[in-house]
């Protein structure tokens, strides 16, 4: 059996040597592409390949038509809208994710974020502190758990709103639950986005739901771009020049951010909310288990495609 991880961003070395432990001991090869920038490369490295290992790696209807051998491709981390997850279930293959494993790495990146953000970017002028302040999760899943762990810590009020969520679940944890995401924007200062992006959530975060925010809002994103209209939020930070964007996932207008929101925004270069050793190793490992449990005993938690 031939298992592929297949990386355009890679692990840390440290998880693909994990990983690599776990394929062989199973007596399975490992095989590696790591950093392509061609999808050629991708179609050519999964034609004999059993299981596939991925991240953002977009696995749509031509990867899985050259996948000739796949049984199963397991998206190393949360959100799994790289994946058309219709052609797979067509073609007969199961795709999983690892969920939890990356969270604490993403939930620490939102609030360094905020940090750098209240800080001006670290320029050396005066900014302010998070302690006291309002934050408000849409979306109380793994990472939004741990965003609220870390923001206690730095002594926030925090707030949580989640449609899938009862509320008991979240006020157990010591947040407020809200019943809207119209009013966790309009209650809250900082906002911290944790909804994965799917054909209900894509757009929705707009101008409608941001102009509510109270006076020196901050918006931020290590959730997925696609969830924002962004010409609604160029607007609106047009509108308000007290309102900040900061975002792990570079938005397709990031010149025009960049021109017209100078001190009020900032992008990442590259996704990196997972990028540790840790959150590397949890996926990666967890990835290779599961394809190993699947591949030897026809194990399907964390199937996605049901
Ligand atoms: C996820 O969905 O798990 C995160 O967005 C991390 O994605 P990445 O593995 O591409 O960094």
């Amino acid at each position: 059996m031939k298992v592929l991880v297949a990386t355009e961003k890679p692990f840390a070395k440290i998880a693909v040597d994990g990983i690599r432990k776990e394929i062989e001991a199973a007596g399975y090869e490992l095989v590696l592409l790591e950093k392509y920038t061609d999808k050629a490369q991708l179609l050519d490295a999964v034609k004999d390949a059993n299981a596939i290992i991925i991240r953002s790696d977009i696995i749509d209807a031509e990867v899985l038509d050259a996948a000739k051998e796949l049984k199963i491709v397991v998206r190393a981390g949360a959100g799994y809208d790289n994946v058309d997850l219709a052609s797979a279930t067509a073609h007969d293959v199961c795709v999983m994710n690892t969920p939890g494993q990356n969270s604490n790495a993403v939930a620490e990146l939102a609030l360094g974020m905020m940090v750098y953000a209240v800080r001006n970017f670290y320029n050396g002028t005066s900014g302010t502190e998070l302690m006291g302040k309002k934050l408000g999760i849409h979306a109380y899943g793994n990472v939004g758990r741990n965003v609220a762990r870390v923001a206690k810590g730095f002594g926030m009020e925090v707030y949580a709103y989640d449609a899938f969520c009862p509320k008991e679940v979240i006020e157990k944890d010591g947040v407020k639950a809200l019943d809207s995401a119209a009013e966790l924007y309009k209650t809250c200062q900082f906002v911290s986005l944790h909804i994965p992006a799917t054909a209900e959530t894509k757009n929705s975060i707009n101008y409608a739901l941001l102009k509510d925010m109270p006076k020196g809002a901050m918006l931020v994103n290590t959730a997925r771009k696609e969830v924002i209209n962004e010409a609604e939020l160029i607007k609106l930070m047009e509108d308000r020049a007290d309102f900040k964007y900061i975002t792990d996932i570079m938005p397709a207008a990031n010149a025009e951010f960049v021109e017209k929101f100078a001190g009020r925004y900032f992008s990442t270069p590259k996704k990196m909310g997972a990028q540790t050793a840790e959150a590397n190793i949890n996926a990666g490992i967890a990835a290779a288990q599961q394809i190993v449990g699947f591949l030897k005993d026809g194990c399907e938690k964390f199937r996605v495609n049901k």
